[in-house]
């Protein structure tokens, strides 16, 4: 039997995620939006393009959630979006009402799914759908690190004009302008990068991997990035229902690991079908833990405003 995968939200995020997890073929998909026969619309729309490109997914959808239940995986992708000159914490309320409402139907109708927040700000957002949900650690996560790091992956390989897929790296923390893209862990085929471009200008790189979701905004000025995004929630739920036991930077509920206790930070973890199957601990340097620090600091600000601890 297929497996089912539920994306609430159907705007530009949500929307490619079904898009894309629809074409690997591996899924029936339910598309769930509060707007009326716009997911019902997309989603015949994505299912229209099977025959042309050859996958068989079901794909629905629907403005409640009796079609989503016992899904396996659900992503959730329900909120407002940024608009230039906002930051992502400017959406914590409204979010936070949202994401709440959504992850109680979710908890409800498909009580053994593994829950992918990617509503902004995204690591209180996945703090908030753990809280609701009452699931196990293992069976909540949010979608940020894979992103930070193709972004910051990006700039490396087009700096040193080489394939994007020799440069691994890894960007830790929270999803906002405190992320910790970890240098001393980036390589291109295999050597470290700081040994390939100059300090000055890999600051300016990582600056800029830190900033990616803004200069997007800033281009687009009606909305936030979405084909980037929605390639990372698809990697991580092929991880999930392929059983990959990949390692992936996502954002995990911590209870003292890197010296976090009792919130969801960006942190390198293995996927598998039982969600996050272990948190991977590195060492880190002193200023690297100390921006982690700073970074999981915000996000407790974040979860003290929710007031949800
Ligand atoms: N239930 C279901 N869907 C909802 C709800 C709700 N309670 N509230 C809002 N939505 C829907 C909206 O109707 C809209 O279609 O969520 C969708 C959001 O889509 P966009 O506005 O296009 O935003 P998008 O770019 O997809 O971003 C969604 O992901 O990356 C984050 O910061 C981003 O928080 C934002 C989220």
């Amino acid at each position: 039997m297929k497996s089912k995968i539920t994306v609430v939200g159907a705007g530009n995020v949500g929307a490619s995620v079904a898009q894309r997890l629809a074409e690997r073929g591996y899924a029936d998909i339910v598309l769930v939006d509060i707007v009326e026969g716009m997911p019902q619309g997309k989603a015949l729309d994505i299912l229209e393009s099977g025959p042309v490109l050859g996958f068989d997914s079901n794909v629905t959808g629907s403005n409640t959630y009796e079609a989503t239940a016992n899904s396996d995986v659900v992503v959730i992708t329900a909120g407002i979006a940024r608009k230039p000159g906002m930051s992502r914490d400017d959406l914590l309320l409204t979010n936070q009402k949202i994401v709440g409402g959504v992850t109680q139907e979710i908890a409800k109708h498909s009580p053994n799914a593994i829950i992918i927040v990617v509503s902004n700000p995204l690591d209180a957002m996945a703090q908030m759908a753990y809280h609701v949900s009452k699931f196990p650690k293992n069976r909540v996560m949010g979608m940020a690190g894979v992103l930070d790091t193709a972004r910051f992956r990006t700039f490396i390989a087009q700096e040193l004009k080489v394939s994007v897929d020799d440069v691994q790296a890894y960007v830790l923390g929270g999803h906002g302008d405190t992320m910790v893209p970890l240098v001393r862990y980036t390589t291109v085929g295999g050597i470290p990068v700081s040994d390939l471009i100059a300090k000055e200008r890999l600051d300016k790189i990582v600056q800029r991997a830190r900033d990616g979701g803004a200069e997007i905004v800033a281009l687009l000025k009606t909305g936030s990035a979405y084909y980037a995004p929605s390639a990372a929630v698809a990697q991580m739920v092929d991880a999930i229902i392929l059983d990959q036991k990949r390692i992936l930077p996502c954002s995990a509920y911590l209870e003292g690991e890197y010296g976090v206790k009792g919130a969801f930070v960006g942190v390198p973890v293995k996927l598998g079908k039982n969600g996050i199957e272990e948190i991977i601990k590195i060492k880190l340097m002193p200023d690297e833990q100390a921006a982690l620090d700073k970074s999981a600091k915000s996000v407790e600000e974040l979860i003290g405003v929710m007031n949800i601890r």
